[in-house]
């Protein structure tokens, strides 16, 4: 067995450099010496999209894109969506163990505490038109909470950063149910704590009311799912958004606003939205081929697949996939499935999406759930945002107790002219 070591040459100096190994991976700062002039600044590594560059080391996710394994601190995805809870699950991500029966409970009870949200701020999201996207409410009231809970800004400290967990998981459920109401010109309903976590938010969405509302157990038991599938993937656009931001000490509520407005994006979370309205205009089932020679004369992309890290079958669209017929089971079939799994079908057994390793991401097939749920489509990415926030806080809180984080702050390849001078409008 050899050293955990490269050795590199400057082929321009001829001189070797012993870099060490750690994890498979090489320390950036390491190439740093490898310089022509001692004047130079040294050499850099090139990475657009972080490709290939880990930025943190974690505890949280495991994910191997290759096989299609997806794992929170060690449990199969798979294991988690049949048989734990979302609150269970958003313990285990940020304290890293699934908690015995009276800590889960204490979790639960400390989580419903929280969920009322301060009148200035209802009165405030009040204010926006009716017609708008619920994502920018979303985003606006986190970044409201942070003018509301002034001590978030104590990051340092353990017991604050525990308090305002409890805080963004109580109250992000009522902030989307209260963006709805708004939406779609309803009163807010208060939120109830008799009620598990899941379906208070359905009960907010939904109770008019109706003398013996209940909400329908087989949709609560679906959306927990789906929250359980989609609450972490270690450092995709919006959890590195929510460390960088993390990383200047801002409180998490700021963060946390950066990290929706990431997921915002039709490349990341906002595909949910894009795959319904692409499915709308594909219309029906046998204008399938057209569309898909349409994605391969590269005039759009086809939304809801391809992924930076599953080279094969993401394993939550294949949970997601399942839920769908829960679902239907309750709500009756949405036409847009059939329109999907020929799709699926077509693409998956297509030369263009074969090579480039393209299969349905979790993006896929969930949006037609929400819309058979009775969701407007923009509320997807929403929804996304509710099951993403435990992952968006156990990556936080990571940073924030790494002694080795430091405030992000890339480089750049500078490729702009040199020094010139200053030329008076006249002149030019
Ligand atoms: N449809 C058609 N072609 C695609 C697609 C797609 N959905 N995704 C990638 N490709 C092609 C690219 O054109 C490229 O082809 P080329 O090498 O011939 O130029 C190749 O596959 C690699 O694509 P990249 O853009 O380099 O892949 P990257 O890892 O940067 O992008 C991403 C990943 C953004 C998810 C991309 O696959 C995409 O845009 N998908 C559609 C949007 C989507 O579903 N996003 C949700 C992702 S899951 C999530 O964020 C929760």
């Amino acid at each position: 067995m050899g050293k955990d070591t490269f050795t590199i040459t400057d082929n321009r100096t001829g001189k070797s450099y012993e870099v060490p190994l750690e994890n498979e991976t090489i320390n950036a700062l390491d190439l740093r010496q490898i310089k022509v002039d001692p004047e130079e600044f040294g050499t850099m590594t090139y990475d657009p999209g972080y490709g290939n560059t880990a930025s943190c080391k974690s505890t949280i996710t495991y994910i191997d894109g290759d096989k299609g394994i997806l794992r929170y601190r060690g449990y199969p995805i798979e294991q988690l969506a049949e048989k734990s809870n979302f609150l269970e699950v958003a313990y285990l991500l940020i304290y890293g163990e699934l908690p015995d029966k009276e800590t889960g409970e204490q979790w639960e009870y400390k989580v419903n505490r929280h969920t009322y949200i301060h009148e200035d701020l209802r009165r405030m999201m009040h204010m926006f038109r009716y017609d708008a996207h619920p994502m920018g409410m979303l985003i606006s009231a986190l970044a409201v909470m942070s003018t509301l809970h002034k001590e978030a800004k104590d990051v340092e400290d353990p017991e604050v950063r525990n308090k305002q967990i409890l805080r963004i998981l109580g109250k992000l459920p009522t902030v989307a149910a209260f963006a709805y109401r708004h939406r779609i010109g309803r009163p807010v309903n208060y939120p109830n704590s008799d009620l598990s976590y899941t379906e208070n938010f359905l009960y907010m969405l939904d109770y008019m009311g109706q003398h013996n509302y209940t909400v329908n157990p087989v949709l609560a038991k679906a959306l927990d799912v789906l929250f359980i599938l989609h609450a972490d993937h270690e450092q995709n656009c919006s959890a590195s958004v929510m460390r960088s931001i993390g990383s200047s000490n801002a409180d998490p509520y700021s963060a946390m606003a950066g990290a929706a407005a990431a997921l915002f994006g039709p490349r990341h979370g906002g595909a949910n939205e894009s795959v319904v309205r692409m499915l709308e205009e594909i219309g029906s089932a046998d204008r399938v081929p057209e569309y898909v020679e349409r994605v391969k004369r590269r005039e759009f992309r086809l939304m809801g697949f391809g992924h930076r890290v599953y080279k094969s079958y993401d394993p939550r669209a294949k949970l997601i996939k399942k839920i769908a017929y829960d679902v239907f089971g309750v709500t009756g079939s949405n036409p847009l499935i059939d329109i999907a799994l020929k799709l699926e079908e077509a693409a998956l057994s297509d030369d263009f999406f074969i090579e480039r390793n393209l299969y349905p991401n979790v993006d896929f097939y969930s949006g037609i759930i929400y819309q058979a749920m009775g969701f407007p489509t923009d509320m997807f990415t929403v929804i996304f945002a509710l099951g993403r926030a435990p992952g968006w806080l156990a990556q936080w809180n990571e940073q924030v107790e790494d002694p080795e984080q430091r405030i992000a702050r890339p480089r750049q390849v500078y490729l702009g002219p040199g020094e010139r001078n200053y030329v008076p409008v006249e002149q030019r």
